[in-house]
């Protein structure tokens, strides 16, 4: 089947930035549905957060009478910030935040960065998925397929013929994923990608982002597309050419503009930082590294 028999709809952030990927599935005889990677519009120049883009995804929801009964982190990204706690509280039930067992590895790492509580890292998600798991979304079966590299808790979400791959594979003429955050491993991102090449070649690939330059935004492209013309990992690729290329590449890339604001929010399921309590406001902190020599 293909993914007209599996409806998915693709949401790119209305804000300025172009922030990620956002997926609603959907059992279309149910109507159970799930939301993958929900993104917070956030300005960090002036500090401000804005929910248009997940009220226009909760108007979505409400419009076809969709039941969401999971909302689906692929990792903790460091480039927005997740809208899934906002979600959770402006839809009926208690659904539940789920995301990749090894996310205890990345907040373990940023955790003491930020001064996090253990406690409270613990404590964020409501489930943590474990390779190969499978639950239904209405008659739908998925699975979890563990898929490190550009984080180690990196999962993709195979859905009948398509695959979510959040930042793994990216559009065949950007290739793939930076490997070079905290836990992060070139050779692992090799070998995830390869898992997603030796899926069968008409399967779907959604990617988490696009940045096309010199065609239109897109999504989607197929497991033969991707074998026939991926610019990092086409078929022929070894794992050492990648790995030297992918090294290489990663050494010269900037920091996400919004790395810190986007792991403290992330790593705790998309809460804010509690309020300071003489200003009454939220803020993020940032590192400092280096020192000045006074
Ligand atoms: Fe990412």
């Amino acid at each position: 089947m293909g993914h007209q028999d599996y409806p998915s709809l693709t949401l790119s952030s209305s804000h300025r930035q172009i922030l990620g990927r956002q997926y609603l599935v959907t059992d279309p005889y149910t109507k159970d549905a799930v939301l993958i990677d929900t993104v917070l519009d956030y300005d960090p120049a002036s500090g401000t957060l804005s929910t248009a883009t997940a009220d226009g995804i909760l108007a979505f929801v409400r419009h076809h009478g969709f039941h969401v009964t999971k909302i689906l982190e692929t990792h903790a990204h460091a480039d927005h910030l997740t809208a899934s706690q906002y979600i959770k509280h402006h839809l009926p039930g208690d659904i539940p935040i789920c995301i990749g067992e090894r996310i205890a590895q990345v907040q373990k790492h940023f955790g003491p960065v930020y001064g996090l509580a253990p406690q409270n890292l613990s404590m964020s998600f409501d489930v943590f998925l474990k390779d190969d798991d499978v639950f239904m979304i209405g008659s739908l079966p998925v699975q979890v397929l563990h898929l490190p590299g550009h984080t180690p808790d990196h999962v993709g979400y195979l859905v009948g013929k398509s695959v979510f791959t959040g930042d793994s594979i990216f559009m065949p003429d950007l290739g793939s994923a930076r490997a070079d955050f905290p836990g992060g491993d070139a050779r692992a991102l090799y070998r995830s990608l390869q898992k997603l090449l030796s899926l069968p070649d008409d399967y779907e690939i959604f990617v988490g982002h696009d940045y096309p330059n010199g065609r239109d935004k897109n999504c989607a492209t197929t497991v033969v597309e991707q074998r026939e013309h991926n610019k990092h990992v086409k078929s022929g690729t070894t794992e050492r050419d990648f790995v030297d290329f992918r090294t290489t590449r990663d050494k010269v890339l900037k920091a996400p503009r919004l790395i810190h604001p986007s792991l403290q929010v992330n790593v705790r399921a998309g809460r804010l930082p509690p309020p300071d309590p003489t200003t009454g406001l939220s803020y993020f902190r940032t590192p400092l590294y280096g020192a000045l020599n006074i």
